[in-house]
């Protein structure tokens, strides 16, 4: 083994999706200096399809914190939901009911805008690394790993984020850790398709035979997902059959109508509530999905991780550009608060939609029961709507 080449940094930030790559930025605005490690390359990031709402706050942090204006250009503002039962619409209006709407704005493109960001800022992100491994967390954290080039490196820093998503090796490293899973008996099967849009606004659908979601991405290509068992194997599935089981839970009593067309990717996606506590241990702070996974139900994942990271950058800005190091203490409690808030909203958008194997008659008319009270009620439909757009910071 050849001796590595040693570097030193502030915060070195382990992952380079949106959370990391917005901390990075948010640091760059502070004056603060940071390194981010990914183990992807840029393109694999950028050809992997995820959700696809940005709450009010996540759209505000893009544009205001001077990553990009696009989400205005090109993402599409929604006022609103359906939630779609016992073959009927409901409209659920964010805006008239908080004065607050969400951005259906693809997280690949938020991905795109921030990594172009930290180009244009002259930003050090290092694509492609490999052998990541993170030491010293207590005192002066290393981290040792070989660049895309075969070389071995390490960088020594104040502070490591661990913003490595749901397959985090920095959470690992937290030494008092307490793990909360809950998992659930089905998943998603998202499909992407050529067809116009069928729907101006996303569709949350309950049905006898399970969830489904329509969703959109441009005026010609549309994403949908359909609650599927979670052994699925999407390549069994033929166009047909994926558009017989989406028309069958959209079908109803009213004049919508499904527009089909060739569906160009399939995927099963995983399914499960997760927190890890304490999201601070010594010098390493997580970010995102490294410390909390939540179903897709309600688009909660991603704004969850640009809300850690805006709390994040205000403290490592405490505690490096004001040498306040007592503010480390505070990160943990202050994003735990909108993390379990947030579990709550997913959890309860999945279990009011989903249909489990075991669901009894009984338990089946009480998830209409819930339904009905929620979009008769000023209350429950505002309820809902404070969770979808976001709670303010
Ligand atoms: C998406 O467009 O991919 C999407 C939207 C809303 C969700 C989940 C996924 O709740």
């Amino acid at each position: 083994m050849s001796v590595p080449s040693t570097s030193t940094t502030r915060v070195a930030i382990v992952g380079g999706g949106p959370a990391g790559l917005m901390l990075s930025h948010l640091l760059h605005i502070a004056g603060i200096e940071s390194v981010v490690l990914e183990r992807r390359a840029r393109r694999d990031i950028e050809t992997t399809h995820r959700a696809g709402i940005l709450e009010r706050d996540s759209v505000r942090l893009l544009v205001d914190s001077g990553v990009s204006d696009r989400v205005l250009t090109d993402g599409d503002r929604h006022g609103g939901i359906y939630l779609r039962f016992g073959g009927e619409s409901h409209h659920i209006d964010f805006d008239a009911l908080t004065g607050a709407t969400v951005w259906l704005y693809p997280q690949t493109d938020v991905f795109t805008d921030l990594a172009d960001a930290r180009d244009r800022d002259g930003g050090d992100v290092r694509f492609g690394v490999s052998d990541l491994e993170v030491r010293d967390v207590l005192d002066t954290p290393t981290v040792a790993f070989t660049d895309s080039d075969g070389v071995a490196q390490e960088i020594t820093a104040e502070i490591v984020v661990g913003a490595d998503g749901s397959r985090s090796i920095c959470r690992d490293l937290v030494a008092d850790r307490r793990q909360y899973f809950r998992e659930y008996p089905f998943a998603w099967f998202g499909i992407l398709c050529e067809a116009p849009k069928s729907s101006p606004e996303l569709i949350y659908a309950r049905s006898d035979r399970g969830f489904a979601l329509i969703s959109q991405r441009t005026e010609s290509v549309q994403r949908m997902y359909f609650q599927c068992d979670p052994t699925t194997d999407p390549s069994a599935w033929s166009d047909a059959q994926i558009w017989e089981e989406l028309q069958t839970r959209l079908a109803g009593r009213d004049d919508f109508s499904l527009v089909e067309g060739t569906v160009i990717d399939k995927s099963v996606l995983p399914f499960r509530s997760f927190v890890q506590t304490p999201m601070r241990h010594g010098q390493l702070l997580l970010a995102g999905d490294a410390g909390h996974t939540v179903p897709p139900t309600g688009a909660k994942g991603l704004n969850l991780a640009l809300a850690d990271v805006r709390v994040l950058a205000e403290v490592l800005e405490q505690a490096l550009g004001k040498n306040d190091p007592d503010a480390l203490d505070t990160y943990s409690d202050r994003v735990l608060d909108r993390v379990w808030r947030a579990q709550n909203f997913s959890y309860w958008m999945t279990t009011m939609l989903h249909r489990s194997a075991d669901s009894s008659d009984f338990d089946e008319r009480r998830q209409l029961g819930e339904l009905a009270t929620l979009v008769a009620s000023d209350a429950g439909k505002t309820y809902l709507a404070e969770g979808y757009t976001g709670w303010p910071a």
